[in-house]
């Protein structure tokens, strides 16, 4: 896997080698959903080097290692003012306010959008499942018409006034001379908060459920036996939020794994199964908070598209995992859970417990 990721002959997208044509499995993009795919057309995730190379260096100069540690005492701040007494469900009621809070503060938007940002989200990840339908394509399209409005206006109001936050850093960095133009603006924003929030999200609801599943190694975490940091490595080994990747092969005369596998055709990254890999892990199928080489799992992808918000989500996790752990530790699960139909962003629509 970890090779996979790491071979320039495989690609997120072919359009830069290659015709639609000849990359058979490709389906055209669908014209009705053009403003939809107009908010993509710039992401990280879909761009191949040079665009790629370009586009990453400027959202790394906004996203610096320094902005993101800013965040880690108000993550905890906003860990602890989320975290609802009584009984609740851990996603709607915690993890998707909480995590949608950090980003706004992130990107410097008041949380009185927090329910257009969620809303728009939500709508729009569903395009990356393999069986979408065409009310949930329209609906992400129109959700990302809408995004695209709201993004344009708030880049405008930090060009005029700037301020200490993400939209402003980006609308500002420059490299060899260049900014970044508004549709990059528009795709980068909206990348780094859907990608962000729905695997943050669901990261939290996998991993609290495996802890009330294995309670010794909830016990583990009260005890002060094992931090909340190794647990969301763990977590994210065991069940990751995001299960699958798909790259092109762009090159003839490719082989995986001993198989030779043609120019154009797709090869999907099974992330939950790489991580179970015996090779790597002792006990793969075991989930033990305190196991040493937990953080070697590939969840956060690897080779150029290597998860750029991964500091980011090691942050509000952590946080998000130790208010539980500090106000919460007679947690318990109070219903069954129900899993989300998604197969890509793989996790759970309600995690009903109880303090
Ligand atoms: C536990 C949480 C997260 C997980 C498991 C995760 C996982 C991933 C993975 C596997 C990729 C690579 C996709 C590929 O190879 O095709 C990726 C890319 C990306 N992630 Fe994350 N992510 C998480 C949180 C975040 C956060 C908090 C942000 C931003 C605030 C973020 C922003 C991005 C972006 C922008 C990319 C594209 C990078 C590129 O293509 O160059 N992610 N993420």
């Amino acid at each position: 896997m970890r090779a996979c990721l790491r071979d320039r002959r495989l690609g997120r997208n072919f359009r830069q080698v290659g015709s639609e044509a000849e990359f058979a499995a490709a389906e055209p993009l669908d014209p009705r959903r053009q403003a939809f795919w107009d908010t993509e057309r710039w992401s990280l995730l879909w761009l191949e080097p040079p665009e790629h190379t370009r586009i990453r260096k400027l959202v790394a100069a906004a996203f610096t290692p320094r902005s993101v540690e800013a965040l880690r005492e108000p993550s905890h701040e906003l860990a602890r003012e989320h975290l609802p007494g009584g009984d609740f469900d851990l996603l709607r009621d915690y993890a998707q306010p909480y995590s949608i809070a950090v980003i706004c503060r992130l990107l410097g938007v008041p949380t009185d959008r927090a329910r257009d940002l969620l809303d728009w989200s939500h709508a729009m990840v569903k395009m990356y499942e393999l069986d979408t339908s065409d009310a949930q394509a329209e609906a992400a399209t129109r959700a990302a018409a809408e995004f695209r409005e709201y993004v344009l206006a708030l880049a405008e109001e930090r060009r005029r006034e700037p301020q200490d936050d993400l939209v402003t850093r980006l609308v500002e960095a420059q490299v060899d001379g260049r900014h970044l133009s508004e549709p990059e603006i528009v795709s980068t924003i909206i990348v780094l908060l859907n990608a962000g929030h729905e695997a943050t999200v669901n990261t939290l609801g996998n991993g609290v459920l495996a802890l009330l599943r294995h309670r010794r190694q909830w016990e583990r975490l009260l005890a002060g036996e094992v931090e909340p940091a190794a647990a969301v490595e763990e977590s994210i080994r065991w069940d990751p939020p995001l299960q699958l990747f798909e790259r092109w092969v762009l090159e003839d005369g490719v082989e995986l794994a001993g198989r030779p596998v043609p120019r154009g055709a797709k090869v999907a990254l099974l992330f939950g199964a790489a991580n179970r890999d015996p090779r790597v892990f002792d006990d793969p199928d075991g989930f033990d908070v305190g196991r040493g080489n937990a953080a070697e799992h590939i969840g956060f992808g690897g080779g150029i598209h290597v998860c750029i918000g991964a500091p980011l989500a090691r942050i509000e996790l952590e946080a998000a995992l130790r208010a539980l752990v500090e106000r919460a530790p007679g947690l318990a699960l109070a219903g069954e859970p129900r899993r989300n139909r998604a197969f890509v962003i793989w996790g759970l629509e309600s995690l009903e417990v109880t303090v």
